[in-house]
């Protein structure tokens, strides 16, 4: 028995959970995911996939299918999607899905996102989707899974291993090939300017750098942990790329910690979910490039009126603070209560500051003692409908 239990330790590489570890592996897990694949002169990506360029240009609409983290890094990539390839994209629940193509169902293009390639839901969409006759791509982080050998074509997403139940690194890695493949096809197509191309592509280069930085921010957030930990629930905002990532937020603390956490677009707080705040629940804003900062700050006094602390992760104003003048507005440092600074890389910062969202969870559930790698009724992959 003390055998397994050190091999169990070797194996976490001294980290007390392989959530942990697996939240600390994202730079080197996103350097593995862009590693060759990017060619910075020409601003373009090669994703290893075989979408023929005539393909490319046929398409009239993209549908991701995707369920928990894996949707909602499908819901960050279709919000850029669409900018970059100039077709509708939609996002749908897997277990919601429906085809309902055009005239011509080989010119939509559907992509499943998952983790594992074994997620029962996410077959089953793309099974009706194959029979209604539409081309599917997989984006997943397993060689050799179901979802490889029924889908036309399949992008890895080479995060490595992932054994903590609550999907961490993965949900970096896709959101960031996502991107990869979303200037791919964008070029491809001709529909995403060689300058924006550019700072895609710088935005995804500087990912691990940035990500490695917040890391190094961790005494500080499992201090923020301890002191809002018996907080009665907890609610994510953010807009555009911060909403998604909002979502991604409470849905990692419900699963490891067992609290309530709502993730809202910033918007719609007053449209309803204004009435469940108050001095006992924390709101944790994102206030980032991508995610229109200067609007969400509204909400944020909104909030901060009512006496909820505000958690803001903001992008740096380049003092090695967030307190300057950078997106999120000068005066934003007033409203927030603690303060998360984020450098400053473009669109992908949503996606770091998810960052410390995950560690947030991750010692609010490790202060309550929570079995943080397996928690209840959970399955690292589940393979029925
Ligand atoms: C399960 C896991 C989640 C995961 C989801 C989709 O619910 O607990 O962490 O996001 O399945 O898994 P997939 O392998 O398809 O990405």
């Amino acid at each position: 028995e003390r055998l397994e239990y050190e091999a169990d330790a070797a194996e976490k590489s001294g980290y007390d959970h392989y959530m942990l570890k697996e939240i600390h592996e994202q730079p080197r897990a996103l350097r593995q995911t862009i590693s060759g694949r990017i060619d910075p002169d020409a601003g373009s990506v090669d994703v290893e996939v075989d979408l023929p360029p005539e393909y490319i240009a046929s398409i009239e609409e993209i549908q991701i299918v995707a369920c928990g983290t894996s949707n909602y890094a499908g819901r960050y990539a279709a919000e850029l999607l669409e900018s970059t390839v100039d077709v509708r994209t939609t996002v749908e629940v897997a277990s919601e899905y429906e085809f309902d193509g055009g005239r011509d169902p080989w010119r939509t293009l559907v992509v499943a996102v998952t983790q594992s390639g074994e997620t029962a839901d996410t077959l089953s969409a793309i099974r009706r989707a194959k029979r209604a006759g539409a081309r599917t791509l997989a984006v997943t982080n397993t060689l050799g899974s179901t979802i490889v050998r029924e889908t036309d074509d399949s992008v890895f997403i080479r995060a490595g291993p992932e054994i903590g139940v609550a999907a961490t690194k993965t949900f970096a890695s896709q959101v960031a090939t996502l991107t990869l493949l979303a200037v791919h096809i964008g070029r491809e197509r001709g529909t995403l300017p060689y300058g924006r191309a550019q700072e895609l592509l710088d935005s995804v280069r500087q990912l691990p750098n940035a990500v490695q930085s917040v890391l190094d921010a961790e005494d500080r957030v499992r201090e923020v942990a301890r002191e809002y930990v018996d907080s009665d629930a907890f609610f994510f905002i953010g807009r555009q790329l911060g909403y998604p990532v909002s979502l991604e937020g409470a849905l990692k603390l419900k699963e490891i910690s067992y609290d309530h956490a709502e993730g809202f677009a910033a918007g719609e707080l007053k449209h309803g979910p204004l009435a469940l705040v108050t001095e006992e629940t924390p709101v944790l804003a994102l206030l980032t490039d991508g995610s229109r900062p200067k609007e969400t700050l509204n909400n944020v006094k909104e909030v901060q009126a009512r006496g909820a602390p505000v958690i803001g992760a903001r992008t740096d104003a380049g003092d090695g603070s967030s307190a300057g003048a950078g997106p999120g507005g000068a005066d934003a440092s007033s409203y927030v209560d603690v303060d998360l600074p984020v450098p400053a890389i473009g669109d992908l910062e949503p996606l770091v500051a998810n960052v410390y969202w995950q560690l947030f969870a991750y010692h609010v559930a490790n202060e309550k003692g929570r079995p943080i790698d397996r928690p209840r009724n959970l399955a690292k992959s589940v393979t029925v409908e």
